[in-house]
Order: structure tokens, then C-alpha cells, then sequence
């Protein structure tokens, strides 16, 4: 199905959706995939993304659509950032990070050119640049050229290379570039720039080995409480009973880096940053209270054939998670709701968990905590019409029944539960572990008016606590 951009009928179909959330970010029409350029700019925080909006599937290019936000929960919707409409960039303006210098913003991101011939696996004939572009006020373009051309790159790499990230580091500017070399490993390049306009080729920053998957794709660096993170979004890690279950997954690896000859030295494997169905290609940036905040693409490439999202059949697809703020804690990478997302509550309902009854909580926008007072050995919960969230022999498990849309089942290894703290939203569920140690995103679509009653079974005490969630997006 593909739908004219702006059409009222189609718009009103889509927004009388049930499934459409009430307080995440998801396209106003079509597809919607990875966050681009995110940043906290002259008072207004800034949320481009990949869009297609005449398409669900994704079937077009890909160009920039824009939201808005003063509290990163109210948002607008803007005009499209970037349209693809240049030799450089004609079949998608992809992803990319925004940086900010003297009063500017600068955009790099990968200007896609598919290849006319098809040259086979490693090197498909298309052109992946890396497209600067300027901007004043972050609605408005100044300047738009290209930083470096896909000729430019160095040999030993297949055709993909692409997803910048820009960062400053002293005096100096830093790109990174995800990559596929040409025996299928996942890599980092670096290249440095004075001025954010030349810029040199330093070499590898990261190289993965064959366990690592084949591309790495939008990767981001940053410093948090004293450590050098790399966040990674590899495609065709091996799963195992316990890890990387989908076929792309995120990672992130701590490590410290080498300025003198730029390189990244790992101290950890790559570990996983997300263990749900939905979940990709997340960006962080600082903001004005000086947190690291990340957004991820509530969604996946490639997913699973037998599970799929029936908002499709409405005329969008995908969402973004909720901005989460990233700590390190005991060399941990953990994730936090932001506290502004509390503005949302109603009113608080409290139980002590053995007291709770069945049934006594129910709905789908709701923010539930239980904090466990004793070591938990067993327990499980029902939620959202057939979903159960279970632990046993220290595993969390994860599980759908058929709002789940063929998701069936992902687990992680926990050695000790303390505490869970789950979003809800319309088709939404976002569990933090261990005050967000361990995240599950994954998307769930309840039948329009099912019984979405909570029961909980659990032979622990402590403190249950819920929220109903308001909704604040608009219908357009
Ligand atoms: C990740 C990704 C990026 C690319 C973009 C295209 O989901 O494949 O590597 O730039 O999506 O939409």
C-alpha cells in the first residue's frame, strides 16, 4: 500500500488507530526508522529520523523527518529536514548525528546512491557519501556539500560505509564510520578534522572479528563517569540461548581509546545493550542538564519473518523508544526513564505484593514498579491481554502469546532480581531490571478492547506501585 503524503482520509484512518501510542514518538504517516541528529540545540531538543512517510513498509527513499520538543515529552511535527534530491544523495538521505560549533549545527550524514550494476556480494556498486550540511536555526539549510566522497574511502572495505557520528575531542573533530570490510567483519573508521570541513583519514578505530557479525552499523563514542564507551549496532552476530536472539542487535563495549594514533582499545566483549524483539540503531547526545540521553529505534531491520507489526495495515510502522539517560555504575551501562517522563502519572495506586489481587491493575498505559523485598527464586506476571514476564532458574523471560504478532519468547541470564520497572504504552512495553542494569523493548498489540488485567504471581514481598499513564501526543 503506499499513501499520498498528507492525505486526509488516510491520516484520519491512521489516527483513529488503537495501536497508535499515546506518549512515544512513531511517524505521522508511513515508516518510521533509526533517530538521526538528535541534540539539545538553543533551548529546543531536536528529534530527525529516518522517514518514508508515503510508505509503511519503508518501500522509498529515506529522507530526515523532524519533531520538536521543549521537555523531550510534548512534541511538534516539523517539515522534512532532508530530502534526497541531489546526484549524492538520490536514493536516501540516511542516517547521521548533529554537532554543534560557533553557534552552528552540523549535520553529517550518508548520502545513498544504489549501484546500477550489481557487482556481486562484497562490493554492490553503491555509493554510500558522507554529505555536511549547515544549519543556523536546525529547521532551516545553509550549506550542503559533500565531506567525503564514497571514492575517497580507503580499499579493504566492501561498498557499506556509512552512518557518521561527529564528535570533538580537546581541539580536535573525530567522524566515525561504520563499515563491512571485504571478509564480512564489522569495523570503525576514523577521520579527524580541525575545522569540521577537511578532513583526513586516521585509519581503524575498531575492527571486529568473525564472531562480531558482518557490518557494523551507526556507531556512536562517548566518555561517561570515567569511562570510554563505543555503542555499535552489529548485523549478524550468532545468537545464542541467552544473547543477541534477533538478527541485528546493539551492543556496547568498554574500553579506552589511544588519541596519539586514534583507536579503540576494548576492556569488555560486546555486550548487549537491549534484550527484547524491538529495539536498533540508538544515538546519544548531552543535554542542558548535562546528561548522556539515548534514543533508539523501537524496531529492527531485517526482523524475524514470523513476527511483524499489523500497524502496517493502518499505514505506519515503527517508533522511537523513550529517551532513556545513560549512567555507568559499577562498570555497568545502565539505562533510566528520564525523570520527566513522571509528568505523565495519575493517580498512584500502592500495594504490598503479597496483598495485591488479581485483576485489582489493568490497562495499557501505565508505568507499574515492583521493588522485592527478599531474594526472588520465582515469578512471573501477566500483562497487556497474553503477555507474561517470568523468572526462574535465573533467567528472565520474556514471552508473547499472540498480541505479540509471532514474537514468541527472549530471556536473559540474571543472577539476582531486586527490582522491575515496565512503560506501557498503547503497543508498547519497555522493562527496566536492576534500576535498567538489563532493558526488554519490544512491541505487543493487544486486541481493541481486550482484558488487559495484571496478575502477578510471586512468592516474595515488597512494593508494587502503579501509574496510570496520560497521553500526550496529538492526533493531528
Ligand atoms: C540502520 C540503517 C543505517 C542506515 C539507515 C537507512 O537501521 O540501516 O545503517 O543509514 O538504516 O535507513
Amino acid at each position: 500500500m503506499t499513501y499520498n503524503e498528507g492525505s486526509k482520509d488516510r491520516l484520519s484512518e491512521i489516527t483513529g488507530d488503537s495501536w497508535r501510542l499515546n506518549w512515544h514518538q512513531m511517524p505521522m504517516t508511513g515508516w518510521m526508522n533509526d533517530p538521526n541528529g538528535v541534540c539539545d540545540y538553543k533551548g529546543e531538543y531536536h528529534l530527525y529520523y529516518q522517514y518514508t512517510p508515503g510508505n509503511a513498509h519503508g518501500v522509498g527513499k529515506r529522507s530526515w523527518g523532524h519533531k520538536v520538543s521543549k521537555d523531550l515529552i510534548h512534541f511538534t511535527e516539523q517539515e522534512i529536514f532532508l530530502e534526497p534530491k541531489h546526484s549524492y544523495d538520490k536514493d536516501g538521505a540516511f542516517s547521521g548525528t548533529a554537532i554543534e560549533y560557533k553557534d552552528k549545527l552540523h549535520f553529517f550524514y550518508t548520502g545513498n546512491v544504489e549501484g546500477q550494476v550489481r557487482l556481486g556480494h562484497n562490493f554492490d556498486g553503491r555509493e554510500q557519501n558522507v554529505i555536511h550540511v549547515v544549519s543556523e536555526d536546525g529547521y532551516n539549510i545553509e550549506e550542503q556539500e559533500i565531506a567525503i566522497p564514497h571514492h575517497a574511502f580507503p580499499q579493504g572495505y566492501t561498498d557499506h560505509i556509512r552512518d557518521p557520528k561527529v564528535f570533538q575531542v580537546d581541539n580536535m573533530f573525530y567522524m566515525l564510520l561504520g563499515a563491512r570490510t571485504e571478509d564480512h567483519h564489522g569495523s570503525i573508521l576514523c577521520y579527524e578534522s580541525e575545522d569540521l570541513y577537511h578532513w583526513g583519514y586516521n585509519g581503524e578505530f575498531l575492527e571486529g572479528d568473525s564472531q562480531q557479525g558482518y557490518m557494523w552499523e551507526c556507531p556512536d563514542y562517548f566518555e561517561l563517569n570515567g569511562k570510554s564507551i563505543m555503542l555499535l549496532s552489529p548485523q549478524g552476530i550468532l545468537a545464542t540461548e541467552y544473547s543477541h536472539q534477533n538478527p541485528h542487535t546493539t551492543t556496547y563495549i568498554m574500553g579506552k581509546v589511544n588519541w596519539d594514533h586514534p583507536t579503540f582499545i576494548p576492556e569488555t566483549d560486546l555486550l548487549q545493550l537491549d534484550y527484547g524483539f524491538d529495539f536498533y540503531a540508538p544515538q546519544t547526545f548531552v543535554d542542558r542538564h548535562n546528561r548522556r540521553i539515548l534514543w533508539g529505534w523501537m524496531g529492527i531491520g531485517d526482523s524475524l519473518p514470523e513476527y511483524y507489526n499489523p500497524t502496517v495495515h493502518k499505514g505506519w510502522q515503527h517508533a522511537m523508544t523513550m529517551p532513556r539517560e545513560l549512567l555507568v555504575e559499577n562498570n555497568i551501562l545502565k539505562q533510566k526513564p528520564l525523570k520527566e517522563y513522571q509528568e505523565l502519572r495519575r493517580e498512584k495506586k500502592e500495594f504490598r505484593i503479597i496483598n495485591y489481587s488479581d485483576g485489582e491493575l489493568n490497562g495499557d498505559s501505565f508505568e507499574l514498579q515492583l521493588i522485592f523485598e527478599d531474594t526472588v527464586k520465582e515469578f512471573s506476571m501477566e500483562l497487556r491481554q497474553d503477555t507474561t514476564l517470568s523468572y526462574q532458574q535465573g533467567a528472565f523471560t520474556l514471552k508473547h502469546g499472540g498480541s505479540g504478532y509471532g514474537r514468541r519468547t527472549r530471556s536473559v541470564k540474571i543472577e539476582k532480581m531486586d527490582d522491575i520497572q515496565i512503560f506501557s504504552d498503547t503497543s508498547s512495553l519497555e522493562i527496566f531490571i536492576n534500576d535498567g542494569a538489563y532493558v526488554l523493548t519490544t512491541r505487543v498489540y493487544p486486541e481493541y478492547g481486550a482484558n488487559q488485567a495484571i496478575l502477578i504471581d510471586a512468592p516474595v514481598d515488597g512494593q508494587l506501585i502503579y501509574w496510570p499513564l496520560k497521553k500526550v501526543n496529538d492526533d493531528w
